[in-house]
């Protein structure tokens, strides 16, 4: 039996989150939390022919804690999106502290859920979920994570755009490090699965990583206003949710990266952060996933001397954002 909650779950990436986590036969119970309109979802997705029994909860009469009862995991995508010309750092103000009362509810609930965070700014949202759990004393960094799927998603579409052969995507493997905005978004092209043609020129590299990274902004671009990515990016956190579920199903060997606390396995973080030259306390990184979480965190490899480049210009803004979200609830009642 697992129960799987979604808090945000009208919203653009909730409900097709919530329509993908429906579909999943590992999910028997599907909770959806959200400031509005939980109740049609819920009733429009519970017809769907699958075994996950659907409710939705608003926040009167106890809602959030009712949703978050029993849960196992919970992924938040709850928050404002960006708009043309904003970086995710511009939507802290808003989402931190929707982020910080909704991990109070899971902290006080729900203790031991995995939890999935997608509200942006991920490289801050997830140190202020750890900060809150710590500050119940029920921080487990094995099972926090922030969802840097998409940029994995995205890195699979271009890199076989660029083969000319979009049929190869789904088996296209790049990992994807470091964080999620601009410049932390690491992709280790030098380790795809699918080599890149050996006669792209420097440009044109340079162009894939820089599409990789910004690819967000293509597509805030594109909606002109009306939000960021929302159905690209349901799908990516319903594959993250599955690969957690099918781990605490007990499958071995599942790696996936992720945005997660270096203590989250203590010898395989020490060596990620001697490896990166920095005592960061997050980095997005391949981890492996078990039952109880994070088993332990891959090392990034041999790095080309590029990606040792975007590597460390990936870490002061890393610090920064990271520092953001952790003293925003040291500061915050
Ligand atoms: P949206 O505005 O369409 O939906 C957000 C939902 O959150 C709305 O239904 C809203 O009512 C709900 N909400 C607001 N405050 C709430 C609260 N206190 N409790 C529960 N629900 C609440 O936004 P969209 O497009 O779904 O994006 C959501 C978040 O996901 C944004 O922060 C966005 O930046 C982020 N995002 C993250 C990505 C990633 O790769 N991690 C990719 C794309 C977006």
């Amino acid at each position: 039996m697992v129960k799987a909650v979604v808090l945000g779950a009208a919203g653009g990436i909730g409900q097709p989150l919530s329509l993908l986590l429906k579909t999943n036969p590992l999910v028997t119970e599907l909770a959806l939390y959200d400031i509005v309109n939980t109740p049609g979802v819920a009733a429009d997705l519970s017809h769907i022919a699958t075994p996950a029994k659907v409710e939705g909860f608003l926040p009167p009469d106890d809602g959030l804690k009712k949703a978050l009862k029993g849960a196992d995991v919970v992924v938040i995508p709850a928050g404002v999106p960006r708009k043309p010309g904003m970086t995710r750092d511009d939507l802290f103000k808003i989402n931190a502290g929707i982020v910080r009362d909704l991990a109070t509810g899971i902290a006080t609930t729900a203790p031991k859920a995995f939890v999935l965070v997608i509200s942006n700014p991920v490289n801050s949202t997830v140190p202020i979920v750890a900060e809150v759990f710590k500050k119940h004393g029920v921080f487990d960094p094995k099972r926090i994570f922030g969802v840097t799927t998409l940029d994995v998603v995205r890195s699979s579409t271009f890199v076989s755009e660029i083969l000319g052969d979009l049929s190869l995507a789904p088996s296209v493997t790049v990992p994807v490090v470091g964080g999620h905005s601009g410049v932390t978004i690491i992709p280790l092209l030098s380790q795809s699965s699918h080599p890149l043609p050996s006669n792209l020129s420097q440009d044109k590299f340079e162009a894939l990583v820089k599409r990789i990274q910004f690819g967000g902004d293509e597509v805030v671009k594109a909606k002109d206003g009306a939000g960021s990515a929302t159905l690209s990016m349901a799908y990516a956190g319903a594959e993250f949710t599955a690969k957690i579920l099918r781990a605490v199903k007990g499958e071995k060997g599942i790696v996936a990266p992720t945005f997660v606390n270096l203590s989250a396995d203590k010898t395989s973080g020490d060596a990620l952060k001697k490896e990166i030259g920095k005592d960061l306390e997050y980095f997005s990184a391949p981890v492996e996933l078990g039952p109880e979480g994070v088993v332990t965190i891959r090392p990034l490899g041999k790095l080309s001397d590029y990606e040792k480049k975007l590597v460390e210009a990936a870490i002061p803004e890393l610090e920064t954002n990271i520092e953001k979200g952790v003293s925003f609830i040291g500061s915050s009642k």
